[in-house]
Parts: C-alpha cells; structure tokens; sequence
C-alpha cells in the first residue's frame, strides 16, 4: 500500500499544489491522474509563486519522478510553455518528469469546440475555463482521441488532419471567429517540445516502483464537488476526480492505495456556474476574496466565496473514504469576529441530509455560530500554538465529520504548514 492520492474535496483551488509540494519530500514519485490545463496548483517557496498546470507539483524537487497519466489530457501548448516558465532547463526536467502513452491529447480543434459549446448553451453557461477539456474527454470515450503514444507514429500528421477535419464539419455550424492556424503553429511546437521526453506505459513503472517499496503521491486536479459524475452536473469538468479515479487515471489497483488525503479550504469558493448553497453576496464574502486574494489560478476570474459546507464536505469524504483532512486558509479568516459553518440544509422547509440531485432546490443552509480568532496566525508552526477558538474550529468539523485534520496550513508559502499526528 504505497500509493497515498490528496484531492480536493469543494470546488478546487483548496491548495493542493502547495501541499503537495511540502509532502514532496516524504515521496518518491508524484502523479497527476486526470483533468488537465483546466487545473491552476500554485506553491510557493523562496518568495517565489509558481503556477503549475499540467506538470504535477512535485516538479520542484530534483530527485523526485513525475508522472502525467493516462487520464490527464494534455495540450502540447500549455505543456511547452510550462516546461519553458518553469525554470530549471529541458534537459535536466526531462530526468524528472514522464509522460503516458495513452495520455489523451487535446487538438487545437477542440478549445474551439469548447467554446463554441458554451456559447450555444445560452444564460446558462458552465463556466468552463475554455481549455478544451470538455471535448478532448467526449472523444477520448466516443474513441476518436489522439494519444500521447500517437506522435511517434509515421501517420501521426495524417490522423492529426483527419480529426481536425471532423472537427471543423461540427464547426461550420457554429458562427466563431477563429485563427486555426494560429493555434496550430504552437500546438506542432509543443509536440517537439514532447518528444524530449520518455513517453512511455506508465502504468508498468508505477506499479513496478510502487512494488518495490517506492511512495507515491497521486494528486488530484479540481475537486470532488466537480466530479462528472457525483458534482452538480451538469455544473463540472468532464474526469472522475474522485479518489476512484486515481486508480483508473495510473492503472493501479484499489489494493495499492494507503492514505487518501482530503483538502479543503475553511471556507468554500466556486469558480464558474453553479450550486453553492453558502455562498455570500455581501461585505463578508468580499472579504473572504480579497483578503484570501480569490482569483483563479487559470483564468484569473473572481471566485465565488461562502462559509464552510459541512453537508458537502461530509459527502465528499464519503464518496473518497478519507483517512485525514487537511485544511488550508484558515489564516485568511483572521479577525472575523464570528465564523459561520453549515451544518446542514433545509430544502422546502424540512431538514435535508442529502445533497439534492436537482439544481435548481432552493436550499436554505443551516448554519453554527463560532467565535473567531483575532491573531495572526502565519507565523505559527505548531498546532498546540494556534488561538484557542481555532482549534475549537478545528474539534468542531472534526466531530462533525468523524475524520481528524492532520495538517492546517497557515499560509501559501511551503514552509507555512503545520503538521500534527
Ligand atoms: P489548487 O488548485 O488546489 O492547487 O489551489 P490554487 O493554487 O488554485 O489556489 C489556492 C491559492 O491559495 C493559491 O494562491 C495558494 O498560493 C494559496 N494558498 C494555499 N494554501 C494557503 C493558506 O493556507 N493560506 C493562504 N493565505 N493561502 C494559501
Ligand atoms: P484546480 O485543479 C476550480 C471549473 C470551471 C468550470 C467547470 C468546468 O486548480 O482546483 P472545464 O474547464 O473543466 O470545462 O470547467 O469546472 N474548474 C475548476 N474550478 N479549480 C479547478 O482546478 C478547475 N478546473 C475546472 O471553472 O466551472
Ligand atoms: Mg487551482
């Protein structure tokens, strides 16, 4: 049992990038299972913040391995850019990072498909971060995708051409402005920047690794409560980004797993459309963005802030059978006088213990009052130091869902973090 996966249990951006780098060190190798450039895991360490996409975040530490799995699909574009911004040169990354063969990849073709499926749905839109996720998955399952393993082939240029021209007979029916050629030209560029690296059956080395002894930290993109299907669909991003999809994203065995680390912020925030039940329309939710400087790491667009949601979080540690909670943020919510935290929802005036299938239930949250915490909190590095009111925060959410919070994190640089046993 050597595979341990961390995973976001809100909307994202609970701050798994930085976690993950600060338990880099206790790993041999990191493993990014599903999503894509839709992803934006920030760490920051010597001053230094690093915004990483598809690279997973343990890239930082030279004598760790990185892998991109088989569920991940990747956009050679992004992927060239990243390995360009991220500083270290080609030649030493391409020791430290390898991808999957049956990685699929996204076609410049497919952004445009995504955005011309968010136009036709009208008010309503999902939100997507436009990267061309949604579409690159579709084909992936109607077995029309294009694989990592694919660009080594002699014919690759010809399938390339034969899906782009399946693509744009879908467009013409679409009226979008698009430079084609535009996307392209980088998109070949990236596939060369690809070739440098060893593109190979990943799901041998990690099960061979991970046989003889070596851990492995499988890490999670998005968060459950945008999982395909137990999010609020049609409200999510198009992988399994449920502790099951780790499994299915490397090709491993449910019998390999050991810990499954769920992290979630001491509030909530939500980018794009949606249920949030929580959510604050007010001063006190202007707050929570400025202060916890709630833009997104991808797109920059504002995130939707609300109370912590216990109903969701207890969910989400149901469908990934948590083992520890991490929670991160907390620092952001110092000097509120009071902290609010649902405990349960009322939909129609009755008490509802399930999350609603339908969108569109007006749910009323529940919610605990609890005193908050005046001090700073940053420089803290040990849990028994934190203000009292904190850990009764802390007890709260660990009575109430039955899990302990094993690390809090108290700021976005890697050493900002507390662990407690
Ligand atoms: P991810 O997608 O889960 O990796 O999270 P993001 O990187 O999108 O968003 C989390 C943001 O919060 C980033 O800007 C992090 O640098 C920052 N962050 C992470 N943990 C903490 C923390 O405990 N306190 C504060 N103040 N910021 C944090
Ligand atoms: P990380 O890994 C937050 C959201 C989008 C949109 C919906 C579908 O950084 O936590 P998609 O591009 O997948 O078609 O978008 O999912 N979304 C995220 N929100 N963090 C993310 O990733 C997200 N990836 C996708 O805003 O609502
Ligand atoms: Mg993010």
């Amino acid at each position: 049992m050597n595979i341990d996966i961390l995973l976001g249990l809100q909307w994202g951006d609970e701050g798994k990038g930085k976690i993950v780098d600060a338990l880099s060190p206790g790993y041999d190798i990191v493993a990014r299972f599903q999503g894509g450039p839709n992803a934006g895991h920030s760490l920051e360490f010597n001053q230094v913040k690093h915004v990483l996409h598809l690279i997973p975040s343990g890239i930082f530490h030279p004598e760790k391995l990185n892998i991109i799995g088989n569920g991940v699909v990747i956009d050679p574009a992004v992927f060239k850019k990243e390995i360009e911004e991220l500083g270290p040169p080609v030649n030493e990354l391409t020791k430290r990072l390898v991808i999957s063969t049956r990685a699929n990849l996204i076609l410049p073709t497919h952004r445009i498909l995504d955005a011309a499926y968010e136009c036709q749905k009208g008010m309503i839109k999902i939100g997507s971060t436009l990267k061309g996720i949604g579409p690159a998955y579709t084909d992936k399952t109607s077995r029309n995708g294009l694989r990592a393993g694919d660009i080594f082939r002699k014919d690759f240029r010809q399938l390339y051409d034969c899906h782009i021209s399946r693509h744009l007979s879908i467009l013409k029916n679409y009226e979008l402005k698009y430079d084609l050629k535009e996307y392209e030209k980088g998109w070949f560029e990236g596939i060369e920047m690809l070739k440098n690296f060893r593109i190979v059956n990943t799901e041998y080395l990690v099960n061979e690794l991970a046989v003889k002894g070596k851990k492995v930290l499988a890490e999670g993109a998005q968060g459950t409560m945008l999982d395909v299907d137990f999010g609020s669909y049609p409200f999510v991003t198009s992988s399994n980004t449920i502790s099951a999809g780790a499994c299915i994203g490397l090709g491993i065995s449910p019998k390999m797993i050991g810990e499954i680390f769920g992290i979630f912020k001491a509030y909530c925030t939500r980018v794009g459309s949606g249920p949030f039940p929580t959510e604050l329309n007010d001063e006190t939710g202007t707050s929570l963005r400025e202060i916890g400087h709630e833009f997104g790491a991808t797109t920059g667009r504002p995130r939707r802030c609300g109370w912590l949601d216990l109903p969701a979080l207890r969910y989400s540690i149901m469908i990934n059978g948590i083992t520890r909670l991490f929670m991160t943020k907390a620092d952001v919510m110092s000097g509120f006088k009071t902290i609010k935290i649902c405990t349960t929802y009322k939909v129609g005036g009755k008490e509802c213990i399930e999350l609603p299938f339908d969108n569109d239930s007006v749910i009323e949250p529940v919610y605990t009052e609890l005193p908050g915490w005046k001090e700073d909190i940053s420089g803290i590095r040990e849990f028994d130091k934190l203000p009292e009111s904190l850990k009764k925060f802390i007890a709260f959410i660990e009575k109430q869902t039955g899990v302990p919070i094993t690390m809090v994190s108290v700021g976005a640089d890697r050493e900002e973090t507390i662990f407690r046993n």
